[in-house]
């Protein structure tokens, strides 16, 4: 038989810190600092607590080549060898079932950088609830806690030689500049109009022209920018109350301009969802429609392989999208929100996404402005 390391894995020296009550009532330092070895390989869906003598048994196994496991186990021995195998940290070619090889392969196959597959495995969440019970953090109950913040705008360079500039010139664009909020109060009565669904989707998401740019490759032309033009950001729909849509879960195709239904849902399980989506910021529950941005990997990282700005530049276009959807829903009359704030694991599991190739990045949203405001936002007319 022969085995390899995991493609990816980096090992943090974790330092827990805790109260040592023994010390306390004694008098002593009461701080305790426990140091552990902590496995990040993002082939795994958990974090893994290993000895020292594994992290050296690890550094000494390499990731690409199969080696005889015989031949290894002279080193460092069967019960060594077969507790990082039981890991999932090192791997065999024994043709029987072995999700760690099958998540390892998959891994290695959509040309992750390492750093960034780590990053974006071990920062999602699941069951997270950002704010239990509480309402949206006052900038009072921030400066209270945190500090005054540093300051808004930056001066760099001497002042008395800053160049003063002309007023800004009107434009088209500011009529949506100057009115785009994010909204924290949604009418929960209100739905999204159908024909304002489909130019949400369509004019943020959908393509504008296509191109074959070789024989066997095309780009979409769309109304954001795209690192290197490959819009990998893919729209998933929770559509809540909209006329002619039932609530339930869909993906939107960039091309055909379609809603394909994923899983229906009653209202109770919709507005359930949405409030996990966004780990408990009920500020958003309320909108009428949620899209999770997600990048499909492997359009990206075609091009991108192993490749240090990759992941960022995927980041990067959601941004672009979000603001996109935001001005769109700014000249339909409405505000919008995104957040980045969300439990990617409850998206994952209802679209049946697998992060390692459909990384979730954040979820928008719009819809009717409430009549009143009980959750921070910042209008232009306040
Ligand atoms: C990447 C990103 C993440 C955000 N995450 C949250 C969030 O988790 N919760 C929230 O209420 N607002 C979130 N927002 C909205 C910001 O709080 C908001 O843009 C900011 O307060 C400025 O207000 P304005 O958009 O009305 O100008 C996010 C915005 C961006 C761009």
């Amino acid at each position: 038989m022969k085995i390899r390391r995991c493609a990816v894995l980096f090992i943090e020296p974790r330092e827990d810190l805790g109260i040592d009550w023994a010390a306390l009532f004694s008098g002593a330092r009461a701080l305790s600092a426990a140091l552990r070895w902590v496995a990040l390989a993002p082939h795994l869906d958990r974090e893994t607590t290993i000895d020292a003598a594994q992290v050296a048994a690890l550094g000494a196994i390499g990731q690409t080549a199969w080696t005889e496991r015989a031949d290894v186990e002279r080193q460092f021995g069967a019960p060594m060898l077969d507790s990082l195998l039981a890991l999932g940290l090192l791997l065999d070619d024994d043709p029987a079932d072995n999700p760690a090889r099958e998540r390892d392969a998959l891994l290695r196959a959509q040309h992750w950088r390492p750093l960034s597959a780590a990053a974006h495995m071990f920062s999602r969440w699941d069951g997270m609830e950002v704010d239990k019970g509480m309402h949206f953090p006052s900038f009072e109950e921030l400066v209270q806690a945190y500090g005054t913040p540093p300051p808004p705008a930056l001066g760099r360079g001497d002042p008395a030689q800053a160049i003063k500039l002309p007023p800004p010139l009107g434009g088209a664009l500011d009529a949506q500049l100057l009115q785009r909020y994010t909204g924290r109060n949604y009418d929960p009565a209100a739905v999204l109009p159908l024909d304002l669904l489909a130019r949400l989707l369509q004019r943020t998401f959908g393509a504008q022209a296509e191109r074959m740019v070789a024989q066997e490759a095309m780009v979409l032309k769309k109304t954001s920018p795209s690192a290197g033009g490959l819009h990998p950001t893919e729209a998933y729909v929770l559509v809540q109350r909209v006329p002619g849509i039932a609530p339930g879960l869909y993906h939107y195709h960039a091309l055909d301009h379609t809603l394909a239904p994923l899983a229906a849902l009653d209202a109770a399980a919709a507005s359930e969802l949405a409030r996990q989506f966004v780990a408990d910021q009920h500020w958003f529950v309320d909108a009428p429609v949620m899209v999770v941005m997600a990048a499909r990997v492997a359009r990206n990282f075609w091009k991108y392989r192993n490749h240090a700005k990759a992941y960022r530049a995927m980041m990067l276009d959601a941004g672009h999208l979000s603001q996109t959807f935001y001005l769109l829903a700014t000249e339909a009359g409405m505000p919008a929100f995104v957040t980045a704030a969300v439990n990617e694991k409850a998206i994952e599991r209802a679209f049946g996404l697998d992060p390692l190739s459909d990384a979730v990045v954040a979820v928008c949203g719009c819809g009717v402005a409430a009549a009143g405001q009980t959750t921070l936002e910042l209008r232009y007319e306040e």
